[in-house]
């Protein structure tokens, strides 16, 4: 039982006098605000609280912490390289965290004046073009995506997220996934700190273990990992010379046979334009994924399509 808001005490309704209660709160709208009503009831978001599961909630809160830790565009003054390259982009771009920032935050954020998803070409002119959003973070579908229909069941395995940044991987990991260890090493000390604080508020220590570190130094962590995760690691953070070598000490420490390798994008599109000498076929065999798992017409399926798995072949 608890307090009703008039002070009185409620017990929970069953379904029969939910129902009841909804069809007679129904007959109270008026006429002509019916149909929009019922359209809201039809294909609202506003109900997902109701129906996702727990983790889901836990994953939610940590965003909503995190939220209030950062600012809007989710970029810290030491990303100073990453803030450069984005601003010679063709297209103006607007940093959007996909964890923190799901499509109705957007929405409602654009709502209030305080984001848009368009830019005027003709200043002063109505004529506007969609912005390019970047995400520095996979969402939480592509995160559900990744550990309940892209990875095998992980129980004893290491796996290590290599640019953890906000840490949604390792969160992520720690609640879908049985896996024993969940590293994330982060080039960047300010993120590594807020996962630090994630870590412990969560009670996430006994699986979960942050390296302040840049991945090329981090040798025998790569050797012993069952399952290594590649989000858009280097491409924004590093310049091309930095990235061919990231990649080449990858492509050397990666090589654990039977072991799993998840990229965002794929590894020719990241490696296309790096002088590299990287020979694929003999260290890695692509797994096909199955993106058409979510039904439905709000799912992202250009976000799950750009998730790889490769499967390593050799030591
Ligand atoms: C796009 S974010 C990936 C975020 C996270 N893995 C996810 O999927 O939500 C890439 C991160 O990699 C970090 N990074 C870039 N180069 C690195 C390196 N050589 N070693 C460790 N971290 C690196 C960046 O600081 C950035 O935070």
């Amino acid at each position: 039982m608890r307090p009703s808001p008039g002070g009185a005490f409620c017990c929970s309704m069953e379904f029969r006098s939910a129902r009841q209660a909804i069809l007679q709160l129904l007959r109270t709208v008026a006429p002509a605000d019916l149909p929009a009503l019922l359209k809201w009831m039809r294909t609202t978001r506003d109900f997902d609280e109701f129906t996702q599961d727990n983790n889901d909630s836990i994953l939610k809160n940590i965003a909503d912490d995190l939220r209030n830790c950062l600012p809007l565009e989710t970029m810290l003054f030491s990303e100073r390289l990453a803030l450069q390259k984005i601003q010679q982009r063709p297209e103006p771009t607007v940093h959007v965290d996909a964890f923190l920032y799901d499509e109705d935050f957007i929405d409602s954020l654009c709502e209030e004046g305080k984001m848009s998803r368009n830019y005027c070409m003709v200043c002063g002119s109505h004529q506007t073009a969609p912005l390019g959003f970047i995400s520095h973070s996979f969402s939480l579908m592509e995160l559900k995506f990744i550990y309940h229909h892209v990875l095998p069941d992980l129980s004893g395995k290491l796996l290590v997220d290599v640019g953890s940044r906000l840490g949604t991987v390792l969160y992520g990991g720690y609640l879908y996934s049985s896996a024993l260890q969940l590293y994330g090493v982060e080039l960047n000390g300010d993120f590594c700190q807020l996962q630090e604080m994630i870590i412990k508020k969560y009670q996430f220590t006994d699986r979960i273990k942050v390296l302040h570190a840049d991945i090329c130094t981090q040798d025998a962590l790569l050797q012993n990992a069952d399952v290594v995760i590649m989000n858009n690691v280097f491409e924004y953070f590093l310049d091309e010379v930095e990235q061919a070598r990231a990649w080449e000490y990858i492509s050397h420490n990666v090589r654990k046979q039977g072991s799993l390798l998840v990229t965002v994008p794929s590894i020719e599109e990241s490696l296309s334009g790096l002088q590299v000498n990287i020979q694929l076929s003999p260290w890695v065999e692509e797994v096909p994924l199955n993106y058409d798992v979510y039904p439905g017409n709000d799912i992202d399926r250009e976000a799950l399509e750009q998730i790889h798995l490769y499967k390593i072949l050799q030591q």
